[in-house]
């Protein structure tokens, strides 16, 4: 019998459990910053965030929070192809869960289309998680016993003091505001994720939005006119994104 797998279930499941500690504890040892409960908590509310605020239905949300939670779960095998790898172990347990079938393919797309290698935007909940994923770069997610500031990655991950994802439902612009600091550089930014940002630019159309880039009160990747943007939520702006 079908049965409606919550957020919650999810969250509690000892499989999903083990396998975020041991993506995280792999990708620590391959240098990489933080993939744990905080990364995927993040990624979580905000895809539920994201979809909520352009008016999806409750069980949408419920599943986009749902996929946030688990989609970096493959790197438990390899940090090539996780999404695809992520996907298939997400597609047994939520089936032994008792999901249905029908939720079940939308939250494996998702995760099989999160990363910029492959990825594309198949369904809301795709679009939104790759939103949120990409927009998750913060000083906070630097290790700090592994920090090192000779690595582009930290580097630039240090010098972001504040990021956050905000909406414009009327104008349809999704918008990622960062400021850094001099640690790094907007250039070393996108030295690392100007295909992650392409890809967010793809995900934001998916969803009937534009996508906008803001680094230091400047506008990277504007294609048409729109008011000046500062790094505050301005009147009919929501901020989605969540700690
Ligand atoms: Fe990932
Ligand atoms: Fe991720």
């Amino acid at each position: 019998m079908e049965i409606s797998v919550t957020l919650n279930d999810v969250k509690q499941n000892d499989e999903f459990k083990q396998l975020i500690e041991s993506s995280n504890a792999n990708l620590k040892v391959l240098g990489y910053t933080e993939h744990g409960l905080r990364h995927v908590g993040y990624v979580s509310k905000t895809t539920a965030n994201i979809l909520s605020t352009l008016g999806y239905d409750e069980r949408t949300i419920e599943l986009g929070a749902i996929a946030g939670w688990i989609h970096d779960i493959g790197n438990a095998i390899n940090r090539k192809d996780h999404g695809l790898t992520g996907s298939l172990m997400a597609y047994d347990i939520l089936i032994r869960m008792g999901m249905d079938p029908a939720e079940v393919t939308q939250i494996i797309a998702a995760i099989g289309n999160h990363e910029e290698e492959t990825g594309t935007p198949v369904n809301a909940i795709s679009a939104a998680l790759i939103l949120a994923d990409k927009s998750d770069a913060h000083r906070s997610r630097v290790r700090r016993e592994t920090a090192d500031r000779k690595d582009i990655h930290d580097r630039v991950n240090l010098s972001i003091k504040k990021n956050y994802l905000a909406i414009d439902k009327t104008k349809k612009i999704i918008r990622l505001v960062i400021q850094m600091d001099n640690t790094s550089a907007t250039m070393e930014y996108m030295q690392i994720y100007l295909s992650r940002m392409v890809l967010s630019e793809k995900a934001a159309a998916y969803l009937g939005c534009w996508f906008e880039l803001v680094i230091n009160g400047n506008v990277i990747n504007r294609r048409k006119p729109v008011p000046a943007a500062n790094v505050h939520p301005k009147a009919g702006e929501t901020e989605v994104s969540e700690d």
